[in-house]
């Protein structure tokens, strides 16, 4: 019998494999002040410090990862969990430390131990769940009595050019119960007030949350359309899925489709919300 779940899990190993060498490519490397204040507001939210032991969840290429391992230093650790053998091998090939563990898992079926964590990360990763109620009570679970929980995840779709790309592509080129990679969780979590009524469900009674919106500016729409349709895992994904001459197509009718829009200006951008908490 078809298992829609591990289709799905199957189809995102697949999509954050085939980005994983190019997720660190000089765009975001021309947004890192960008980029790093939002892991700082990551760090400052969960405070990790020396001999902590901490957990990141989809920890892709491992820009966080390494932030946190200086921050526990040797005698801490960090297990960093991430489904996609490419993103592990890049941040492994990029950074070692004696504190960190990569370990490929799928963040949904792995048990963690209660009470075991100083504090929990987890960033642009939780919305691609497929049982995020599930997986917030499990963090919650994971964490000492005065551990902290500190989870950014993708904001509203509209705010978000690759969300508006990848739709578009989808509704344009395939059938309409094509949604193999919507993710009901993206949805559910998609405004600060509905992300805090799933950590408060979760047992996070004073987890609190903060919108943050990033851009990136392209110098051309040419440039924007080919950094979506070649580095980004959900359209690069599906443009995968087409024979070559419609992909072509596709990119093409992105193009008409993004200069109508608020990417007009060659500038991308992405809202995410910082949900932060702990048990007291
Ligand atoms: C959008 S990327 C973010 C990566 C990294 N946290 C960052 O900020 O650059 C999402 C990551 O979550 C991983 N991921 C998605 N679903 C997962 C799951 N069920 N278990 C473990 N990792 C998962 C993907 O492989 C990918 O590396």
């Amino acid at each position: 019998m078809f298992d829609a779940n591990a289709a799905y899990k199957a189809w995102l190993e697949r999509a954050y494999d085939a980005t994983a060498a190019s997720r660190d490519d000089s765009r975001w490397r021309n947004v890192s002040a960008e980029h790093d204040a939002l892991e700082r507001h990551i760090l400052n939210a969960g405070r990790p410090s020396i001999g902590d032991r901490v957990l990141e969840l989809g920890c892709g290429t491992g820009t966080l990862t390494r932030k946190l391992a200086h921050a526990v230093g040797a005698r801490g650790r960090v297990e960093a969990i991430d489904l996609s053998t490419e993103m592990l091998r890049e941040a492994m090939t990029h950074f070692m430390h004696p504190a960190i563990e990569f370990r490929k898992a799928d963040f949904d079926s792995i048990d963690l131990d209660a009470s075991s964590f100083d504090s929990i990360y987890s960033k642009w990763a939780v919305e691609l769940s497929s049982d995020v109620r599930a997986l917030l009570r499990k963090m919650v679970c994971g964490l000492t009595a005065t551990g902290r929980l500190v989870v950014l995840t993708v904001g509203d779709p509209a705010c978000s050019t690759v969300s508006r790309a990848a739709r578009f592509i989808r509704h344009g080129f395939f059938a309409p119960a094509d949604e193999s990679h919507g993710t009901p969780s993206a949805f559910a979590l998609a405004s600060e007030a509905r992300l805090v009524e799933t950590a408060h469900w979760a047992g996070l009674g004073n987890a609190a949350a903060t919108s943050y919106v990033s851009r990136i500016a392209f110098s051309s729409l040419a440039e924007l359309v080919e950094w979506l349709c070649e580095t980004q895992g959900p359209i690069k994904g599906l443009l995968r899925r087409l024979p070559v001459e419609r992909r072509v197509e596709a990119k093409a009718a992105l193009s008409e489709f993004l200069s109508a829009g608020p990417e007009s200006e060659a500038v991308a951008s992405q809202q995410s919300i910082l949900l932060a908490g702990s048990l007291r």
